[in-house]
């Protein structure tokens, strides 16, 4: 068999990996899983049931027992929840818990498709090192957090950016300076700054580089 296509892409919150994430799987027929999903689905469930995001034990636990099937039609998207995934997604019990849903995901290509993309914080450092493509797909906090506020405001309108900015700017710092599987760039995943490009741009250079590495490994 075939060995399953396998691209990673890692990045700060509102940086375009999602969007470029679907667009990837679009063109190249992989599966797609956003696994900020399954943090926010921890946190969002233990906010639910009244407990702190903070309490190691209750998270490791609800990490354990999670189910994507119970938060089918949960507001995983609010700003409490994002903040809370990031408390959740420190916790070492609560990502081992999730790493082994990713692997399988990201190695076992459902029917029909020829592999997967995964996007996070981790997936090229810890979930996929051996990824056939790793990015690191960034922007200036500026930039994101205008991408975001515009995002939420049509829903949100006394939402206002500075707020949004300060939401970002604390998750990323959370992100990227905890123990275990820190936010960080992979030494072989491609950067790809989007500070300064549109949708189409991001997606032509991420083309460029699947193209060239696929090409090298056919
Ligand atoms: O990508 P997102 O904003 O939906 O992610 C929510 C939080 O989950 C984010 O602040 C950090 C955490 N996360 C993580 O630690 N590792 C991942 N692979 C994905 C998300």
């Amino acid at each position: 068999m075939e060995k399953p296509i396998v691209i990673a892409l890692d990045g700060p919150a509102a940086s375009g990996k999602g969007t470029l994430a679907r667009l990837i799987a679009d063109q190249y027929a992989l599966a797609y899983l956003d696994t900020g999903v399954l943090y926010r689905g921890v946190a969002w469930l233990l906010l639910e049931d009244g407990n702190d995001p903070n309490d190691a034990a209750l998270a490791a636990k609800a990490a354990k027992n999670f189910d994507i099937e119970k938060i089918e039609n949960a507001d995983i998207r609010t700003r409490k929840v994002g903040a809370a995934a990031s408390v959740v997604a420190a916790n070492a019990d609560v990502r081992a818990a999730l790493l082994e849903f990713q692997r399988r995901f990201a190695n076992e290509p459902k029917p029909g498709l020829k592999g997967a993309v995964l996007d996070g914080r981790d997936i090229g450092t810890v979930v996929c090192p051996d990824a056939t493509v790793k990015f690191f797909v960034t922007a200036s906090a500026d930039v994101r957090a205008r991408r975001r506020w515009l995002e939420l405001s049509p829903s949100r309108p006394t939402l206002e950016e500075a707020t949004v900015y300060k939401d970002l700017v604390e998750r990323d710092a959370r992100d990227a300076a905890r123990d275990d599987a820190p936010m960080t760039r992979a030494d072989d995943a491609e950067l790809l700054d989007t500070t300064h490009l549109s949708i189409d741009a991001a997606f032509a250079a991420a083309r460029r580089v699947i193209d060239g590495v696929t090409r090298r490994c056919s």
